[in-house]
This record gives C-alpha cells, sequence and structure tokens, in this order.
C-alpha cells in the first residue's frame, strides 16, 4: 500500500493506561502508521509511551486540545517537543494570540504540527449558545478555521459534515483530520455526524480518526486494513 494511503489514518488509542495501549497496539499488529493518543492516555502514561510506540515505528498524533494563555500553552507546546509526537491539536476558541503564541513555539526543531481543534462534535447549536457563542455550530466552524489559519496554524479538526466547506475555505495545503468516521454497517456509537471513510476522503479530509469501528472490532488489524483499503480506493 502506498505511503498516500498509509498516511490517511490514525487509530484512536482511547485506553486509560500503557498495558492496555500496548496490547491494542499488538493487536494492531502494524495495520496502521498512526496512533492518536488523547488526554485520557497521554496523563496516565506520558511521554515514555510515545517514545515505546515510537520505537514500534509508529507515528504519534498527541490529541490535547490545549486552552491557556499564550505563555502556558506555548510552554505546553515546547513540553512535548523532542517527544517524536508529529502532531499536537491546541483550541481554536483560545484565540488569536493563544493560537500565535503556540504557532511560534511550534517552530522549534523537533516540535509537532498543530492542528487546531474548531467546535466540539458533541456541541449543538444549543450547547454553543449556552457558552455564549449566536450563530450555528457551522459557521463557528468557519470562524475559527479562518482564524487558525491567519493566525500560522497547520491546520485543523472538523466533523465530516463540516469539512467540505472548511476545505474550500483554507485551500489544499491546510491539513483537514476528521473523526466521527463510521465504515458501512458500522455502529455509530455516541458520534451524531457520521460519514463513511471513502466520502470523508471525497469531502476533503487529508486524514481520517478512527476509534472503536477498529479498537472494539474482534479483529482491529482485519477493520483497520478494510479502512485502508477503502481510503485507497476514494484517492
Ligand atoms: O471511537 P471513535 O471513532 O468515535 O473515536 C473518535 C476519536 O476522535 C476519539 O478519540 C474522540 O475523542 C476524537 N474526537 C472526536 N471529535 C472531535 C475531536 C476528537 O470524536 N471533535
Amino acid at each position: 500500500m502506498p505511503d498516500e494511503v498509509w498516511n490517511r489514518l490514525a487509530v484512536a488509542l482511547d485506553v486509560p493506561d500503557r498495558r492496555s495501549a500496548l496490547e491494542l497496539v499488538d493487536r494492531l499488529d502494524g495495520a496502521c502508521r498512526w496512533l492518536k493518543v488523547g488526554m485520557e492516555l497521554y496523563y496516565a502514561a506520558g511521554n515514555d509511551l510515545i517514545e515505546t510506540l515510537r520505537g514500534r515505528g509508529y507515528r504519534i498524533f498527541l490529541d490535547l486540545k490545549l486552552h491557556d494563555i499564550p505563555n502556558t500553552v506555548a510552554g505546553a507546546v515546547r513540553s512535548v517537543t523532542g517527544t517524536g509526537a508529529e502532531l499536537l491539536t491546541v483550541h481554536a476558541s483560545g484565540g488569536p494570540a493563544m493560537l500565535r503564541a503556540a504557532a511560534e513555539a511550534a517552530r522549534a526543531e523537533g516540535a509537532p504540527r498543530l492542528l487546531a481543534v474548531t467546535v466540539l462534535t458533541s456541541m449543538d447549536a444549543a450547547e454553543l449558545h449556552a457558552a455564549g457563542v449566536q450563530g450555528t455550530p457551522a459557521e463557528q466552524v468557519l470562524r475559527l478555521a479562518k482564524l487558525a489559519t491567519s493566525s500560522g496554524i497547520d491546520g485543523m479538526v472538523c466533523s465530516p459534515q463540516e469539512v467540505a466547506a472548511v476545505r474550500s475555505a483554507t485551500g489544499p495545503e491546510t491539513i483537514l483530520v476528521v473523526p466521527g468516521v463510521r465504515p458501512e454497517g458500522s455502529a455509530v456509537d455516541d458520534q451524531k455526524r457520521v460519514a463513511t471513510p471513502a466520502e470523508t476522503i471525497t469531502r476533503g479530509a487529508s486524514m481520517l480518526v478512527v476509534g472503536r469501528p477498529i479498537t472494539r472490532a474482534s479483529d482491529p488489524a482485519k477493520a483497520a486494513r478494510a479502512i485502508l483499503e477503502e481510503i485507497g480506493q476514494a484517492l
């Protein structure tokens, strides 16, 4: 399979500790190249685990969704620089000063590339309004995507529902990472705005994040390979 296909899928390691992460990685058996490590696992297992996973040949997407004052976020970017993690998330709603400080810290050698989280997929219009944001989630996603781009952030995370609009607003170079992906016939779980791997790629996604359809499959390696094949056919 060409690199172009391998680099389009990240498997979400949504497990609580190092042991469960390594068990899952054993079952994946090299059937994906990218692993996404989120807060749950990172707070428990830290940079040691990142090093172990890198040693096994995986590329790491660190989904820490940083959101704090500019100085603190820049410091956090520096703290993960040198771990070998290649992608790191920050919240676009942290605002332009925070995004610029993060982007500046990410210019150092060995720093990850940054992705901005726009609107959490768990938020609908009512949740946004309760948090003081007028307008629809789609409008807010586009506003934040433009803000992130103009603040020097390399890419963003958005749902399959917005990926086409974000792609046309931000251009071909922006990295668009999309969770909420479900192969035909698999359980939707708690995701609300889902699309198949092929649809998501066709709408302009750079990389798909897939968790449960792979990690809870009876054969995770087989499930990952099937998604990679579908991606390959859609490209
Ligand atoms: O199991 P599932 O495929 O739904 O996992 C999707 C992954 O993407 C999870 O790790 C989830 O935290 C993450 N994610 C998401 N929606 C976002 C950002 C990240 O589902 N907006």
